[in-house]
């Protein structure tokens, strides 16, 4: 059992105020794995067993851990890489940065970091790219599974316009998906994406099969990014001129459905956003990773227009953070640029449930409601000095949680649980 404040949501605060469930003098209670209780301290107290070990947060906030649903584990080394936007950063730093990944041993290295990482942050949850090697996806799952994280990750399909090094055919990337899929989704908390790089780095052949895997194996997830950076939209609609729009290319090939989820959507337009909501995809926007490769400034006036389901994510290596904290507080700058008021409880939304919703997770992740799993997080409102000082004169919840967002980082994550064991 855990006392301490309680925070998470039953639904989107800025639909529904009754949406944000706050206990000032809270307890969580698990049972293993999972959570069986939460609420206010003084109704809850008389349900605790005898002899149960309460861990005292009192003064700080517990809530669930975060959902980051677009990064990329092997661009771990090469975050903070300069370079002239997005398509020479790819050239440059990230497809040599990739092609050591082959290597099982090397792979399980990085991502036994990363995920340390992830959790140092309160990230509990990612929806994470490999590389194009098999062995790069494997290595991945098995140290998730190891530390029965809940994780989503995929072999990236690319089989034209990068190294040869780097890739794969429209035959062998349907083949090794499918190995995947039989050998990891669904295997205890590990989930697979099938992960086409972006269009321009697949035939029409790839994205066809890519396509029907979606259709055969309809729980399990999509991956890519579209419509990031001007030069990149231009390049995808020269390669693919009988489609409508970038947008199009994937809808063609029946990618785009519930549980795919399209990273950036900056220069989508009405049609495509229509689209995305029809569809039930999901957008993840990656607010450092845009400013950082100069890509543009994600429309929030018009995602919200069309309720499509929206997501916050780091991009590492795009982007500059794994913190989702510093992620937020660049999502609240860019969302001011297009005179968009993004509050701190619609920012936190987007990190936990509302994650897991663009996911279709949310009856596993995201919530602090009993029966879900024990993936939680604890932050200090006084973890620096500055922090302390502004959060203790803070006169609502809203405001505390602002300061947080602008003013915090890993030192503000106090402790990270999942599957109800502490991992920092
Ligand atoms: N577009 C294609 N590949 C990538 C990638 O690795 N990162 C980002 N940000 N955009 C991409
Ligand atoms: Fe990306």
């Amino acid at each position: 059992a855990f006392r301490g404040s309680i925070l998470y949501f039953t639904g989107d605060p800025q639909c529904d105020d009754q949406a944000v469930v706050w206990h000032e003098d809270g307890l969580l209670l698990l049972n293993g794995e999972t959570i069986v209780a939460s609420g206010a301290y003084a109704s809850l107290r008389d349900k605790l067993p005898e002899h149960i070990s309460l861990t005292d947060y009192s003064g700080k906030l517990i809530m669930p851990g975060f959902v980051d649903t677009h990064v990329h584990y092997p661009q771990t080394d090469i975050i903070a890489s300069p370079a002239e936007g997005l398509l020479p950063w790819l050239e440059t730093y990230t497809f040599p940065a990739e092609s050591q990944f082959g290597d099982h041993e090397y792979a399980q290295e990085v991502a036994a970091f990363f995920l340390d990482e992830l959790l140092k942050n309160g990230t509990t949850t990612a929806m994470v790219y490999s590389t194009v090697h098999k062995e790069s996806a494997d290595a991945f799952f098995g140290i998730s599974h190891q530390r029965n994280l809940r994780m989503v990750t995929g072999k990236v399909l690319m089989d034209r316009n990068c190294p040869d090094y780097l890739q794969d055919t429209a035959e062998s990337g349907a083949r090794d998906s499918e190995d995947l899929i039989r050998k990891w989704h669904g295997r205890g908390r590990q989930l697979y994406a099938l992960t086409p790089r972006f269009a321009p780095c697949s035939t029409n052949e790839q994205l066809g099969l890519t396509g029907e895997l979606a259709r055969q194996y309809p729980d399990t997830f999509i991956q890519t990014h579209v419509a990031e950076n001007k030069d990149e939209c231009a390049w995808a609609r020269s390669l693919f001129p009988s489609a409508r729009s970038y947008l199009d290319i994937y809808d063609q090939f029946g990618l785009m459905r519930e549980r795919a989820m399209y990273a950036h959507c900056i220069w989508l337009d009405e049609t495509d956003t229509r689209r995305m909501a029809e569809t039930g995809s999901a957008i993840s926007v990656c607010p450092t990773s845009n400013l950082f490769l100069g890509s543009g400034l994600f429309d929030f006036s018009s995602a919200e227009q069309h309720q499509v389901r929206l997501s916050i994510a780091t991009d590492v290596g795009g982007g500059t953070s794994f913190s989702m904290l510093q992620t937020m507080n660049e999502m609240h700058k860019v969302a001011r640029m297009g005179g968009y008021h993004l509050n701190a409880l619609r920012m936190f939304y987007y990190a936990t449930l509302g994650g897991a919703k663009a996911m279709q997770l949310e009856h596993q992740i995201g919530t602090l409601q009993a029966g879900t799993e024990a993936d939680f997080i604890v932050l200090n409102p006084k973890a620096t000095q500055l922090l302390s000082r502004r959060t203790e004169n803070a006169d609502s919840l809203e405001e505390m949680l602002f300061a947080i967002a602008m003013l915090g980082d890993d030192r503000t994550i106090e402790a990270t649980y999942a599957a109800g064991i502490r991992q920092k």
